[in-house]
C-alpha cells in the first residue's frame, strides 16, 4: 500500500474530536522484520496458552447473560460463515491464531495510549480509530481491529522497545477485502433503537 494513501487515512483519522483536544493514543505501523518478529512472538505466546494482565479492562467479568449471549451470536455468524462447527476447538483456535498475524494484511498497526490516561482518553482514542475505518472505507480500503492484542501488552512491549506507560489498546489490520472470501459473508446483527435510546420527560 503506497505511504501516501496510509498517510491519508491516518491524516483523516486524526480529525476525530478528543475533550481539550488533547488527541490520546497513537499508532505504530509495524513493517518488515519487526512485524516478522511481532507475529512469530505472538502466535508463539498464543500457541502456549501464555497469559498476562491486559493494561485496561474491557468487557464487563462476569459477562451477564444479555451479553453474553450477544457475544456467542457474533462468534456464531463468524465461525458459521467460514464452516467452522462450534465444537471445532482446534478450527476455532485456528482461526483465533490469524488475529495475531494481523490476518495477513498489509498494513499493520498497533495502537497505544499513554497509561496516564482513563476512560476518557480511551473513548476520545475510540473515535480516532473509528474515523481511521471510515476514513479507510472511503479509500476503498477494509480494517479490522484487533482486540485480541490486548492480551499479550508486556510482549508487545518488549518485542517492539516501548515504555512501560505505552498501554496496548489493539491492533489494527488494515488492507483490501476480499469480498468474495467466505469470512467476508459474516453478517451481524445490531440491537433494536429502544435497547440503547430512551426519552425521559
Ligand atoms: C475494539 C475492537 C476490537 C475487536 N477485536 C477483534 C478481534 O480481536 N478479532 C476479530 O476477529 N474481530 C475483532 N473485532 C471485530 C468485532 O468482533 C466486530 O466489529 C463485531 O463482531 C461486529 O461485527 P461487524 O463489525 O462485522 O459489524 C473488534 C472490534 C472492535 C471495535
Amino acid at each position: 500500500m503506497a505511504d501516501s494513501l496510509l498517510q491519508d487515512v491516518l491524516t483523516l483519522a486524526r480529525q476525530a474530536p478528543s475533550g481539550a483536544n488533547l488527541q490520546p493514543g497513537s499508532l505504530i505501523s509495524v513493517v518488515g522484520e519487526a512485524r516478522q518478529r511481532l507475529t512469530a512472538d505472538l502466535t508463539e505466546g498464543w500457541r502456549s496458552g501464555a497469559q498476562e494482565p491486559e493494561d485496561y479492562s474491557y468487557f464487563p467479568t462476569p459477562l451477564p447473560m444479555s451479553l453474553r449471549r450477544r457475544q456467542v451470536a457474533a462468534a456464531k455468524a463468524l465461525y458459521g460463515s467460514i464452516g467452522i462447527a462450534q465444537e471445532d476447538r482446534a478450527g476455532r483456535d485456528l482461526q483465533f491464531e490469524q488475529n495475531f498475524r494481523f490476518f495477513d494484511a498489509p498494513v499493520a498497526l498497533i495502537a497505544t495510549i499513554n497509561g496516564d490516561f482513563g476512560s476518557g482518553g480511551y473513548m476520545d482514542f475510540g473515535m480516532t480509530l473509528y474515523g481511521l475505518m471510515l476514513a479507510a472505507q472511503s479509500h476503498g480500503l477494509a480494517t479490522c481491529a484487533i482486540g485480541a492484542m490486548a492480551s499479550y501488552p508486556g510482549l508487545i512491549r518488549r518485542n517492539l522497545g516501548l515504555d512501560e506507560n505505552s498501554k496496548i489498546v489493539c491492533g489494527i489490520a488494515l488492507g483490501y477485502a476480499d469480498a468474495d472470501a467466505a469470512v467476508n459473508q459474516t453478517v451481524t446483527e445490531r440491537c433494536a433503537l429502544e435497547q440503547y435510546f430512551r426519552v425521559i420527560e
